[in-house]
């Protein structure tokens, strides 16, 4: 519905014009710019770090998703969140109860949207549980994370709408956004599961008309 947030990840694009992808997202109506930040270690791929999202925030005013994938976050948060985004989401097998501890409040206090990413093969950690009324958005990866163009692994369904009511006990009252293999003909579903915010890689940045692309989204949903 009209509550949903579509955010297409620019490294789906042109990699050498990061500029013109963020400026290709915002034109075509999209709800964030979602921005994955691999460093070679966490994953083995390499994008890019906060010194290029600095130079892309000028661009334009659409929020500025940022998902790191990135090994101790904590000692980059700051970084991140003076280059100008609006929500950072940092991953649980990343993090332990007091790194993720120090982020949350950091994020809170610098009135940056505080994130929490788990990959398919990751459980919502116990210690979630407290954080999980001043999380604003939980990312469910919904393939290993490392590129984008993967195809969306069909667990996460039941995974996704388990950990959503898990999350609800615990008093969540953010976003669940799901990441990785998004399409038109799943997003219905991820929907279902509790989804609110669908990235978007090969099935919008890739295409050529991304306008189109994210209506396309949209429609979806609406059905
Ligand atoms: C995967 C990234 C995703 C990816 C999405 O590591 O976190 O955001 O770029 O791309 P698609 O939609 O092509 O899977
Ligand atoms: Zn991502």
């Amino acid at each position: 519905g009209s509550q949903c947030a579509i955010a297409p990840s620019i490294i789906a694009g042109d990699m050498t014009d990061l500029s013109g992808e963020v400026r290709r997202c915002a034109e075509g109506g999209a709800d964030y710019i979602h921005l994955d930040v691999m460093d070679g270690r966490f994953v083995p791929n390499k994008t890019f770090d906060h010194e290029k999202i600095r130079e892309l925030r000028p661009i334009t005013q659409t929020p500025f998703d940022t998902h790191l994938m990135i090994d101790e976050p904590g000692r980059h948060i700051r970084e991140y969140a003076e280059a100008g985004s609006d929500i950072i989401t940092v991953h649980a097998e990343a993090c332990d109860s007091s790194t993720f501890g120090e982020i949350h409040d950091y994020l809170r206090d610098n009135l940056v949207g505080v994130g929490l990413a788990v990959n398919p093969g990751t459980e919502l950690p116990p210690w979630a549980a407290k954080f999980a009324p001043t999380i604003d958005q939980v990312i469910i990866m919904s393939v290993v994370p490392g590129k984008s163009g993967q195809k969306y692994i069909e667990d996460t369904h039941a995974k996704a709408s388990r950990m959503a009511e898990q999350l609800a006990g615990h008093g969540f009252e953010g976003v669940i956004e799901a990441d990785g293999g998004v399409t038109e003909q799943n997003i219905g579903s991820c929907f279902t599961d509790g989804a609110r915010a669908f990235v978007g890689g090969s099935a919008i940045v890739g295409q050529r008309d991304i306008s189109s692309a994210i209506t396309g989204f949209r429609e979806a949903l609406a059905d």
